[in-house]
């Protein structure tokens, strides 16, 4: 592949081939900001189309799964070492410590992280009366509880980034509070408020050396399901793209609101 242009991003001297738009060393490999997400296996979903994303970008994309996708796989073929897949549960600190353990010896670094996995009960749509409540514990320990782990194994990665490193939990406006309106999705919401109370609690702990930014954010109303009955307005692939260029604007907003709507504005806890 001919190197044809030569910039500087994230303090790095990177050179670029037009004809493939990877970003590559001048040794020749492929070279970018390094961006995590988590929740990857689904081609119709936010977090496969964040991948998506990053690699037309010409970034380095780490896709976190659960279990093999054959989608994914494909995506591999494509776009080859600029695609790491790892695989961890984000219920389970082992999982995601070993998980980390091993990127850790496949790159030095990453820039963006984005917690974008998410699992809800089976009474999800149920309401408080006809609801198993057994099932609670484990919505909120995969969504809010899953991505501080996340964070707090690829830590030291996030740190070494030559710049500032962004940490995005995907959140809902249905972990409003103030905003809440539902009888039903009790454990949904529960979780999103409970990632929205953790992303303050890491804004706190981040926020004397603002090397680390964090915000939670409302995604957008989106068809992650694929179906074409599917009301919301945003297919995946275009919520994907809303998000990366509102995440390059907001990468060194330190001060700003915390909850945002993709829009960028701010939403009430
Ligand atoms: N759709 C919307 O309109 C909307 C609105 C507001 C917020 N959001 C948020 O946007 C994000 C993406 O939504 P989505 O509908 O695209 O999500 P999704 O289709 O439900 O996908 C979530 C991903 O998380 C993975 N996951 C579940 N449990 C996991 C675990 N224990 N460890 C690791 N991964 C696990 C799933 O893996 P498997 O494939 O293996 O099951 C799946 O790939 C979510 O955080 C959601 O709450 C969506």
């Amino acid at each position: 592949m001919a190197l044809v242009g030569k910039r500087v991003a994230f303090g790095r001297p990177f050179c670029y081939n037009e004809n493939d738009g990877y970003v590559l060393s001048e040794r020749g490999m492929v070279m970018g900001r390094n961006v995590m997400v988590t929740g990857t296996g689904r081609p119709y979903a936010l977090g496969f189309n964040m991948v998506l994303r990053y690699l037309e970008a010409g970034d380095r994309v780490v896709a976190t799964v659960r279990k093999e996708s054959a989608d994914l796989e494909k995506l591999k073929e494509q776009y080859g070492d600029q695609l790491i897949i790892l695989t961890m549960d984000i219920g389970s600190s082992d999982s995601v410590n070993k998980a980390a353990e091993k990127l850790a010896g496949e790159i030095d670094h990453l820039d963006l992280l984005i917690n974008n996995a998410v699992t809800v009960s089976p009474d999800c749509d149920k309401e408080f009366f006809d609801a198993n409540l057994d099932y609670i514990a484990r919505a909120i320990d995969v969504a809010a509880v899953g991505p501080m782990r996340v964070i707090k194994a690829f830590y030291p990665l996030l740190k070494k980034s030559d710049d500032v490193s962004l940490i995005i939990n995907v959140s809902s406006e249905a972990g409003s509070i103030s905003k809440c309106y539902r009888r039903n999705m009790i454990d949904y919401g529960m979780s999103k408020a409970a990632l929205n109370m953790a992303t303050m609690n890491l804004v706190n702990t981040f926020k004397k050396e603002r090397k680390i930014n964090i915000f939670c954010i409302h995604p957008g109303w989106i068809r992650t399901n694929g179906r074409d009955d599917n009301p919301a307005p945003l297919s995946s692939y275009e919520a994907a793209g809303i998000l990366q260029g509102l995440f390059d604007k907001k990468w060194k907003d330190f001060d700003g609101p915390r909850f945002i709507t993709n829009d960028g504005n701010a939403y009430p806890f």
